[in-house]
């Protein structure tokens, strides 16, 4: 199977105005750094990678941070990724976390999404409560980028990069919705790593859905997804499954 990074520059290849989705967390940091590996390595070649026309969306902000601020999510995909390719500040969409109106703000990313064509590939992590991009659990399989509350499990999976102090952490953020992936994502390429996330990732492979696990709603657009999970990611699932063969094998 390609890695996920493949997958995106295919894309771009063959598309070279393509819309792509992308999220932050560790998990996605090798894949930016593929990215730039592969544009780099390919300056001085007869076809170099070329970012200039790819249009980019992101799945989140925090809502509170500047720009600026070492743990914005603005500043961490310039750092990782758009710093270092030639893609063009106008091509590129990050929520912003700190508008005058939110509300405008939440419906003018969507109208955005939706004048692009829709997103060709979007990138999502999963949260160890599951979620994807911010849609914590219980959040609707309908719903569109709004201001979110970010749950207690969330940021305290998140004070690591905050000084390890919990009050540092935002307590909300402005996410696009479940809906707005089911709705206008063609091809969504979930990133997994570690054992943390590995009863959230058994849960989403195990084809129930359920509003509280929210990377479920995956299950109903099941043939546009596609999974990238380490091992550890994938411990749970495979656990259950063994155990699902035993009692089938009447053991
Ligand atoms: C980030 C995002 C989150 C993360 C998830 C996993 O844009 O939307 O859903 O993808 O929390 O984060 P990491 O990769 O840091 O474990």
């Amino acid at each position: 199977m390609p890695t996920a990074a493949q997958r995106i520059i295919d894309k771009i290849r063959e598309k070279p105005d393509a819309v792509i989705g992308l999220a932050t967390g560790s998990t996605s940091e090798p894949l930016y750094a593929a990215l730039v590996n592969a544009y780099n390595e390919s300056q001085n070649t007869a076809t170099p990678l070329d970012f200039s026309n790819v249009r980019f969306f992101t799945l989140d902000e925090y809502v509170g941070l500047s720009k600026e601020h070492a743990q914005s999510y603005h500043r961490y995909l310039h750092e990782r990724l758009f710093n270092h390719i030639n893609a063009r500040p106008e091509n590129i969409r990050i929520p912003d976390g700190n508008p005058a109106d939110m509300a405008q703000e939440c419906r003018d990313y969507e109208a955005a999404i939706k004048r692009a064509g829709g997103v060709d590939i979007w990138i999502v992590g999963i949260g160890e409560n599951g979620h994807i991009g911010f849609n914590e659990p219980g959040s609707a399989f309908t719903g569109e980028t709004r201001k979110v509350k970010l749950t207690e499990s969330t940021r305290q999976a998140n004070r690591r990069f905050f000084d390890h102090d919990i009050s540092k952490v935002p307590t909300h953020a402005v996410s696009v919705g479940l809906g707005t992936l089911r709705q206008h994502a063609r091809e969504i390429l979930l990133l997994a790593s570690g054992q943390k996330k590995s009863e959230a990732v058994a849960a989403m492979l195990d084809e129930k859905v359920d509003q509280h696990v929210p990377a479920t709603m995956l299950s109903t657009v099941r043939d546009r997804v596609h999974v990238f999970a380490d091992e550890a990611a994938l411990a749970t699932y495979h656990a259950r499954q063994q155990a699902g063969r035993g009692v089938a094998a009447g053991l």
